[in-house]
């Protein structure tokens, strides 16, 4: 049994733990976590607290995939529940679908009964509004969403990754970045990009900036590679390389999480500063580690 989290996540590892160590299935292990962590309102990169688009809406991504199906549930641009992961759990459980996003997602949670609530606390609309008032407007948009870029060091998004030894399963839960466009989807809501589980291989997830994963398609490329017979160290290695061949567009971090079948895991930074949690099986607690900067 193994269990991968990163620091955004912290608030639901003693749960998660608690679960894997209980036996409970490796999907409702990601979900109890990633609930925990989406109601840590001080952790403002997911969840109550969240940091809004420069509309000031909580937007949320969240998504679960089991390793042994690979049946996947995703939710994008959801704005008003508490628990995107249990929305994102019940398209995996209910749909034929993959994944939902916007007003399609928000029928679904109100159809589900998914808690509603309101996700902007003081402290993330004050901050808001301070960068409103210093922006003085936010047209034209699309210009000025490449300022947010300048938040690089607040874009995070809670990951767990878990294995019950025979299994694996992977997930995510974010609010993206701040004050990104409306509508902007990131790698968390997106299989193969934000993170991948497979049973035969291992399991991945990044971390930071979701345009850098979606372009190289990092999850699956870490795992496809562990597929291979690379070890856990390796993939991440070369997923990086691959990553910091692209030359335009936004170029900024990531963190690439890789877990393999065996219960090795390798965490991997291009630059920034990043922490996480590793649990397996005979070690007393849940351990705080920091991912190497490559
Ligand atoms: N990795 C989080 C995001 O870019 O949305």
């Amino acid at each position: 049994m193994f269990l991968l989290t990163n620091s955004a996540a912290r608030a639901g590892v003693p749960a998660g733990h608690a679960a894997l160590l209980r036996g409970a299935p490796l999907l409702d292990v990601l979900e109890i976590a990633l609930r925990e962590a989406e109601s840590d309102r001080e952790e403002r990169s997911l969840g109550l607290g969240g940091r809004p688009n420069f509309l000031g809406q909580v937007e949320l991504d969240a998504s679960l995939m089991d390793g042994a199906t690979r049946r996947t549930g995703s939710v994008g641009a959801l704005q008003g529940f508490l628990h995107p992961v249990s929305v994102a759990r019940q398209v995996l459980e209910r749909l034929p679908h993959e994944i939902l996003v916007g007003e399609g997602a928000a029928l679904f949670g109100r159809e589900i009964g998914a808690e509603t609530g309101n996700l902007l606390t003081p402290e993330s609309e004050a901050e808001w509004r301070e960068w409103l008032r210093r922006e003085g407007s936010i047209e034209p948009a699309s210009a000025r969403v490449w300022r947010t870029v300048s938040f690089g060091s607040q874009r995070d998004t809670a990951i767990v990754l878990a294995s019950d030894g025979t299994h694996l399963a992977s997930g995510t839960s974010t609010c993206g970045w701040p004050f990104k466009y409306p509508g902007r989807l990131g790698d968390s809501a997106l299989i193969g990009s934000g993170h991948y589980a497979d049973s035969r291989a291992g399991a991945a997830a990044c971390t930071h900036t979701g345009e850098m994963a979606i372009r190289a398609g990092t999850a699956r490329a870490v795992v496809l590679a562990l597929q291979r017979g690379r070890s856990a160290e390796e993939a991440c290695q070369e997923a990086i390389e691959d990553v910091r061949q692209l030359r335009t567009g936004l170029l900024s971090d990531l963190i690439v999480h890789a877990l393999d079948r065996a219960g090795n895991c390798c965490v991997r930074s291009t630059g920034i500063e990043g922490g996480y949690w590793w649990w397996s099986r005979g070690m007393n607690a849940p351990e705080e580690r920091a991912a190497i900067v490559m």
